[in-house]
Parts: structure tokens; sequence; C-alpha cells
């Protein structure tokens, strides 16, 4: 199908899921050696939730999805197109946009899922939107879903305290007014940087044994400081960057959403952005960091609240496991 000259992708649909069950501060330091004041002040999060035993991703992502059709005012069978982002896939394939598809009840359309981690589904957005312009597809289902519960490491204190479950969708559709909705996206990897964050067994590299469950391979490592050092400097560049491509400066920007792993890392993009924190949109302090579901939560919530009213201008910036960077522009239609 030919797609109009000058035709734009809005997010005509948002949704969102959190499972019933929360993990609080209090509840980890009976598990761990921490504390609710420790990992609210380094992080800011003081609770996430956690899926049910036998809930998985392409569960969570089929819930936030119908919320986000109804909200688009559209049908399930309108959807052309589905992309999950995600680094805890059901399986590790057939791909969670699949089971997802059958869950919906959608027909034979196109359904992949991506992984770039925390910065997933900003790059899912891109991608799926670069389909809609290049082959047609009216309405994409872009989808950030985690179960990160089932692959974080419960004996460490380090890791454990930071990473929730959850699922936001967005509905993309092609729209003929000009300069809105996603204007602009800017994305990068550096994979000098894997050894970081990642989850080192049960792949090619390192087949499932009896010893690399013994030894937590299944599991999330992080070296930690490392990877905030990082994630402060290419959010902030990344940030900047698109403002500066877009001919907008700081003060043009109503909200910004950024990947919610720690406040003291959104309060250096705060900063370094020269923006100041109440035009943050923030949820990580209920959430904890939710990888790929991250921005779509916090923008679900940014939704609910009012604050995406029509010509905002709003920047989503994210960075993971990868290491992956990500940013988008988006002026709400
Ligand atoms: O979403 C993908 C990207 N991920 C991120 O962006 C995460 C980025 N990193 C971070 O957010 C922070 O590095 C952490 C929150 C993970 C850690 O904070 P930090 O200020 O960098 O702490 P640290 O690793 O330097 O550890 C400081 C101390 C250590 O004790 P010593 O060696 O100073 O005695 C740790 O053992 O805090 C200790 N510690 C804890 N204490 C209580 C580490 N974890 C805990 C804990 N409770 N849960």
């Amino acid at each position: 199908m030919t797609v109009p000259h000058g035709s734009s992708v809005i997010l005509s649909g948002i949704g969102a899921y959190a499972p019933e069950a929360v993990l609080t501060n209090d509840a980890l330091s009976r598990m761990v050696e921490t504390s609710d004041e420790w990992i609210r002040t380094r992080t800011g999060i003081r609770e996430r939730h956690i899926a049910a035993d036998g809930e998985t991703t392409s569960d969570m992502s089929t819930e936030a999805a119908r919320k986000a059709i109804e909200d688009a005012g559209l049908a399930v069978q309108d959807i052309e197109l589905i992309v999950v982002a995600t680094v805890t896939p059901d399986m590790p394939f057939p791909n969670t946009a699949c089971f997802v598809q059958k869950k919906l009840g959608l027909g034979k359309i196109p359904a992949f899922d991506l992984e770039a981690a925390c910065s997933g589904f900003i790059y899912a957005m891109d991608v799926a939107r670069s389909l809609m312009l290049v082959s047609g597809y009216r309405h994409a289902l872009v989808i950030g879903a985690e179960k990160l519960s089932s692959i974080t490491n419960w004996d460490d204190r380090t890791t454990c305290v930071l990473f929730g479950d959850g699922a936001g969708a967005a509905v993309l559709s092609l729209s003929e007014e000009p300069e809105v909705g996603i204007l602009d996206t800017l994305l990068g990897a550096d994979g000098t940087e894997t050894g970081i964050l990642c989850v080192p067994g049960g792949g090619s590299a390192s087949p499932s044994t009896v010893e690399t469950i013994e030894r937590s391979l299944h599991k999330i490592h992080m070296q930690g400081n490392q990877v905030f050092k990082i994630a402060v400097r290419v959010m902030c560049q990344s940030g900047l960057n698109l403002i500066e491509r877009a001919g907008l400066t700081s003060q043009d920007i109503d909200l910004v959403v950024p990947h919610q792993a720690n406040t003291r890392i959104i309060e250096a993009l705060s900063s370094r952005l020269d923006i100041s924190m109440d035009r943050f949109e923030i949820n990580l302090d209920r959430f904890g960091n939710t990888s790929a579901a991250s921005i779509p939560l916090a923008l679900e919530e940014a939704y609910r609240k009012g604050r995406l009213k029509k010509g905002a201008n709003v920047l989503t910036v994210a960075f993971g496991g990868g290491l992956t960077w990500a940013a988008s522009l988006i002026r709400w239609h």
C-alpha cells in the first residue's frame, strides 16, 4: 500500500498492566540483607509489582494491549502488526508477539519480538513506525513487557531490589496530520560493553546445564556502578542530540518520560538537560525498573493524569543492556 506523502505516526491509544502482587522494600529486607532506607535513598524505589506464578509476559502484554486498543477506539481486528519488546519472552521461541496474536484472537498478521533491553520500547516504536511508513500498516501494536522476576537472582541484594514486572502498550496509527506523533528517534548501541549487564547463561554461548543453573547464570548480572555512569552520559547525550536535531531547545520540551532505573540517574538527566524535575514523569517508586515496560508504563501514567496535551513535545529516553540507548521525540496529537 502507498503511504500518502507527509503522513505521520501517532500514538492513538495507550494501555498498561501491573500484576496484582506488590513487593515492598520491607518485605525484601526480610529476604536479603538490605533496608527500605538503603533502597529508597540509593534508587528511589519503594515497591514493585511481581507477576503471579504462571503469569507470562504475553499474558501481561495482552492485558495492556486490550486497553490500548480500546483507548484508541479501535476493534482488535484493526491491528495489522505486533512488535513486543522484551528480555523475558515466554519462551526462547516462538516469539512472545505470536502468543499475544493468539490471545487477542487476531488474524495472521506479522508478529515479532525485539530485544534491546531497557531501550526496547523506543527501538520497537521506531521499527514499527518505519514499517508503517514504508509498507502502509495502518495500526500497529507496540508493547514493552517484562517478567523480570523470572530472571532476578533473589539472593543477590545488589540487583534483586531493583527490578519489577509489568507491561505497557501503545497503538501506533498512521495519520495524515503532518508534524504530529513520533517526530524523530535516535538509536545507539555499544557492543564493547556486553559484559556489564547481561544474563550470561541459557543462550548458545553457554547452554543450560546443571552447572549454569548452580552458578545462577540464567539470572541478571550487573556491575551497577559502571552501568550508572554510562547511563547518565549516554541518556544525556542522546536527549540533547535529539532536541538539537529537531531545532528545539530544552525549554520546548513539555514532558520527559525517562527509563525508570534510578532517581539519581533521572536527577542527573534533569540537571544536564536543564529541564526541571516537575517536567519528568516518574513512577519508579511504585514499579522499580521494569526494563522494556518502563517507558510505556510511565507514558500511560502521564496520559491518564492529562499530562499529554495536544501539541505537547514529549521526550522519551532510555538506556539498557547491550549496551543500548534510545530517545524519541513525540508531539502529542
Ligand atoms: O535498566 C538498566 C540500567 N540499570 C541501571 O541503570 C542501574 C544503574 N546502577 C544503579 O542504579 C546503582 O549503581 C545501584 C542502585 C545498582 C547501586 O547503587 P550504588 O550507589 O552504585 O552502590 P554501590 O554498588 O557502589 O554499593 C555501595 C554499597 C556497597 O557496600 P560497600 O562496598 O560500600 O560496603 C554495597 O555492597 O552498598 C552496598 N549495597 C547494598 N546495601 C544494602 C549494594 N546493594 C545493597 C542493598 N542493600 N540492596
